[in-house]
């Protein structure tokens, strides 16, 4: 069976504390299973990465920005998920298409349906079967962050976290339309419920889904 499943939602809605979390989940249970992230995961993915999210007083127009996620994107589908959905191993990836509709194009403002296009061309269509979006009000998500160990020299934020609030409540409206719009592929959890609570939503929402492959031990 191909099981892709992303994760999406704003800076510090515990992304990556879940995909660590169902990964290792997965693991136990002895599926074949596959984390990556974005921007990144791939040799040329890991050298954009820096470019994208360190903080720098380099300009970035809007579409400069996209065009990049989306290279890094391009090659990350051709290298690893593909490949890994066709010997059918479950990918988990920290972010995926719907973040660049929701940053770049709801909070910055480049028009929908062409993010939506190149995305398309960039994944080969290669589309996500479950996206999980935990939802947070984006002040609660930076003010996590906000504890993290310092990561980058001034404010310690990167270049996405810096930008203003009302920014980050528009990613955070795109994605709420984003799942309202794809309602059989998304599944909304409150990201201010407990890791561990969240962790189990999401193994019930895949035993609901998949019965056949997730019933035992969820
Ligand atoms: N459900 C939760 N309740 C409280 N704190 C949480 C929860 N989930 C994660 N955290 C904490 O919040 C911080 C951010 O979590 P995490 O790094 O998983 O978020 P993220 O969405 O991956 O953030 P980023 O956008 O920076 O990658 C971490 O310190 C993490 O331990
Ligand atoms: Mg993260």
């Amino acid at each position: 069976m191909r099981l892709f499943i992303t994760f999406e939602g704003v800076e510090g809605a515990g992304k990556t504390t879940q995909v660590e979390m169902l990964h290792s989940f997965l693991v136990d249970m002895r599926v074949s299973v596959l984390k990556t992230r974005e921007p990144g995961g791939t040799a040329l993915g890991d050298r954009l990465r820096p470019v994208l999210l360190e903080p720098s007083e380099v300009p970035f127009a809007p579409l400069s920005e996209m065009f990049l996620y989306m290279a890094a994107r391009a090659q990350l589908v051709k290298e690893v998920i593909v490949p890994a959905l066709n010997h059918h191993t479950v990918v988990i990836s920290d972010r995926y298409v719907d973040s660049t509709i929701a940053y770049q194009g709801y909070a910055r403002g480049i028009d929908i349906s062409l993010i939506q296009r190149l995305n398309k061309t960039a994944t080969n269509g290669c589309m996500p079967h479950l996206t999980v979006l935990l939802d947070i009000d984006p002040e609660i998500g930076l003010q996590r962050i906000s504890s993290k160990p310092l990561r980058f020299i001034g404010n310690g934020k990167d270049r996405l976290e810096s930008e203003s609030l009302d920014f980050h409540r528009q990613v955070r409206k795109g994605y709420l339309l984003l799942a309202e719009k794809n309602k059989d592929r998304f599944f909304v959890v409150n990201g201010r419920r407990p890791k561990e609570e969240i962790h189990k939503l999401i193994r019930q929402e895949l035993v609901r889904r998949y019965p056949e492959r997730f019933a035992k031990g969820a």
